[in-house]
């Protein structure tokens, strides 16, 4: 009787779900005054300066032949920002989600052939892109007893990439794993978190929110950063644990109240 009323009832939830979010994304859109003011784009930056080339989308559209590669275009310009410090500064990076080998070898030739490379795939033919400084792990990224194995053996890294099975069972226990072994000023960041009702990317919401507590907590002492991107989301580790927030004054000149 119950499964009978679900099969019927589902389907109208789910379009009464999709009209409403076509109707939610494109009216937050207005409000936030893109509608209003247009959007210019003119191939230069704010400052007037025309935009550097990206190092990785340069490789991305060069690479031909070999191993494959498979990007969002958008992807370049946060990696970028987020990865650029750790050039030739030889960090050790998790990749999960090796796939055909494409993405590590750009991340060799991004990062420097001296980084150290850790691939974690549940596919076993991934181990043929193994080689000197890229050690591949055959493992569901879900196993939480992996990750603690892993730490054990690894240590600290400096980025973690999540690009493996993209959904939120996977990309919790991953997180909730991994984030302790992330250095201070180290990155994680997420892939493909897709749709407007992702758990994970609620989840995370939940974490940037905290941010914003009263009541000094342990997401402020340790995270800096928690930002959206289309379909990535990074999470900044500060570079010095915080014991509080303060807010301060300098100068000697105040209006009077
Ligand atoms: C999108 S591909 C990775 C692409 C690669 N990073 C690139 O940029 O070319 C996803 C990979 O995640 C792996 N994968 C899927 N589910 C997984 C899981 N539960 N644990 C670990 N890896 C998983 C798949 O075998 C596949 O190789």
């Amino acid at each position: 009787m119950f499964d009978v009323l679900r099969k019927k009832v589902r389907p109208l939830t789910n379009t009464a779900r999709t009209l409403i979010d076509m109707v939610y994304a494109p009216s937050l859109y207005w409000l936030a005054g893109c509608k209003a003011n247009g959007i210019v784009g003119n191939g230069k930056a704010a400052s007037g300066r025309p935009v550097s080339p990206n190092p990785l989308e340069t490789y991305f559209d060069s690479h031909r032949t070999g191993p494959g590669l498979w990007k969002w275009r958008h992807y370049f310009e946060a990696y970028h920002t987020h990865f650029a410090k750790f050039r030739g500064a030889r960090p050790k990076i998790v990749e999960i989600g090796v796939y055909s080998g494409g993405s590590l070898d750009m991340w060799r030739e991004y990062f420097g052939a001296d980084c150290e490379l850790y691939g974690v795939d549940i596919d076993k033919s991934c181990m043929k892109h193994e080689k000197q400084n890229v050690k591949i792990n055959i493992a569901n990224q879900s196993d939480r007893a992996f990750w603690r194995k892993f730490r054990e053996e690894v240590g600290e890294v400096d980025i973690v990439i999540d690009d493996g099975g993209h959904r939120p069972r996977q990309q919790r226990p991953t997180f909730e794993e991994i984030l302790g072994a992330i250095k201070p000023g180290g990155i994680y960041l997420c892939e493909d978190i897709h749709g407007l009702r992702n758990p994970f990317a609620a989840y995370l919401r939940g974490i940037a929110n905290t941010l914003n507590d009263h009541r000094f907590n342990a997401v402020q002492a340790r995270i800096k950063s928690v930002t959206f991107y289309p379909y990535i989301a990074v999470v900044e580790i500060l570079d010095t644990p915080r014991k509080a927030l303060t807010s301060e004054k300098s100068g000697d000149q105040w209006i009077k109240g």
